[in-house]
């Protein structure tokens, strides 16, 4: 070992001993592979990937005096990691012989500093005390967040005072953009006397949870999934053993092992039009499935698909959905009917609003499309439920979504002139979704794609709807 590397090596008696003593704040970072931290780590260490987003995003929120201790393998990658961070003024060491020289036990699997989406999802669900702390920067936050949380950056948790304010009867969970950043402010928290989790993952993971909730119905079963960080709906519905899925959203295999816990076998796989704010999974199910691919046959597709237009009906078990045209959100948008009750409707009729017609770039002539279009959906018998590909940020989604006819009717928009209308679709300027142009290429294309490039294309607010008063 150089010298350098001496001065800022530390034994595992020295380390064990800062870790029980607690005498001053200090910043454990496990730098392996997260599989092997998981298997077994150092107890009161935090996993760390050292890439060139976590120097980038990371390291400079990291206060210079706080003391941190490196850990990898056998130390020949956290001793120079160590180094450089030396050099760039951090008050770095690194565990002398690694994890293998470390005769102290290890924490085994049960990671106390993360929670999953699924966890968190599920305390959220039976409203349990728990405080969102999102350590990203406030231009971050301000773009899109988990509804309800609070925005901390992550070098203020290093500040005492900050920590000072946060409420000691919830549970803390920090959250940023890929859990990287969450672990040191988790970590800094604990420092402080504060028992904190990050979000595993971050809002990557968050946003590709998928939530499954049966709505009753008639005939067939449906059953509403719901992706829970961008609010897309879609539809499991089974009869007679057969299952049809209509919009679903990655990972595709969920609707697979949903079918099967159903006793069902998904036979037809349909989308409702091409989607702008989310990577449609049809193609990907279709196939992983051996089920039939259905599209609109008034969009344009490069992969081969059976085509729907208006009119066409296709049976699923014992039930019947007639697809029906309904341009305004995209030019070549179905809507479908099941069993003449339930009514799938994509992104033109939603539980509190309508679909917005501007994605493509031709607002005013959509709006015209889009009034004519919701008011003959209007005409549709009152009782019919309405059941659409997304919600918004604000529902509550417990009970599932949906809405009626006859509720519709009651939309303040809906009941406004053509022209009245049209001035108010057009006039209600909003953010589009985060890299739409690339997802409608990819939708058109139907990939290729890696799924782990989905998370990162998909983050983001759902932006299809415009408000329904
Ligand atoms: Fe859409």
């Amino acid at each position: 070992m150089n010298t350098t590397l001496e001065k800022i090596s530390i034994s595992a008696d020295d380390l064990s001993k800062f870790l029980q003593n607690k005498t001053e704040p200090l910043l454990v970072f496990d730098l392996r592979p997260r599989e092997d931290f998981v298997e077994g780590h150092i107890n009161g260490s935090v996993h760390a990937v050292c890439d060139a987003r976590a120097k980038e995003t990371i390291m400079p929120k990291i206060p210079k005096d706080a003391k941190i201790v490196l850990v990898c393998d056998d130390g020949s990658v956290s001793g120079p990691t160590a180094e450089m961070m030396q050099s760039y003024g951090f008050n770095a060491y690194f565990l002398q012989g690694g994890v293998r020289g470390w005769d102290k036990g290890l924490a085994k699997k049960n990671v106390e500093s993360i929670v999953s989406a699924e966890e968190l999802w599920q305390d959220m669900q039976k409203k349990r005390e728990i405080m969102l702390v999102d350590v990203r920067e406030p231009d971050e936050f301000s773009d899109f967040r988990i509804p309800g949380s609070m925005n901390i950056p992550l070098v203020n948790l290093f500040k005492p005072d900050v920590v000072a304010t946060l409420p000691k009867d919830k549970k803390i969970v920090t959250v940023c953009p890929h859990g990287n950043r969450s672990m040191v402010a988790a970590f800094a928290l604990a420092r402080n006397g504060i028992e904190a989790r990050g979000l595993f993952g971050g809002l990557a993971a968050w946003g590709q949870l998928l939530s499954a909730k049966e709505i009753a119905g008639d005939r067939a079963k449906i059953i509403q999934i719901r992706k829970v960080g961008k609010g897309c709906l879609s539809y499991l519905i089974g009869s007679d053993g057969e299952a049809l899925v209509i919009d679903p959203v990655h990972p595709a295999e969920k609707y697979v092992e949903l079918a099967r816990e159903n006793g069902l076998k998904i036979a037809k796989v349909m989308d409702t039009h091409q989607h702008a704010d989310h990577v449609s999974a049809a193609k990907e199910l279709a196939r992983i499935a051996g089920a039939e691919l259905f599209m609109s046959g008034y969009e344009n597709y490069d992969f081969q698909s059976s085509r729907l237009v208006d009119g066409d009906a296709i049976t699923i078990g014992r039930s019947e959905v007639r697809a029906i045209h309904t341009p305004g959100h995209t030019s070549g948008s179905l809507s479908y009917l099941l069993d003449g009750r339930y009514l799938f409707s994509g992104d033109i009729l939603f539980a509190d609003g309508i679909g917005r017609p501007d994605l493509r770039d031709k607002a005013k002539e959509f709006a015209g499309e889009l009034y004519n279009t919701l008011q003959s959906l209007l005409r549709l018998p009152a009782h019919v439920t309405v059941l659409p590909a997304h919600h918004a940020e604000e529902t509550d989604a417990s009970k599932g979504v949906s809405t009626t006819i006859d509720k519709a009717k009651r939309f303040p928009i809906l009941q406004m002139q053509q022209n009245e209308f049209i001035n108010k679709v057009v006039g209600t300027v909003m953010p589009r979704p985060m890299n739409y142009e690339k997802i409608i290429q990819l939708n058109k294309a139907g990939g290729p794609l890696k799924n782990s490039e989905i998370p990162d294309l998909e983050m983001g607010p759902n932006r299809c709807a415009i408000n329904a008063s």
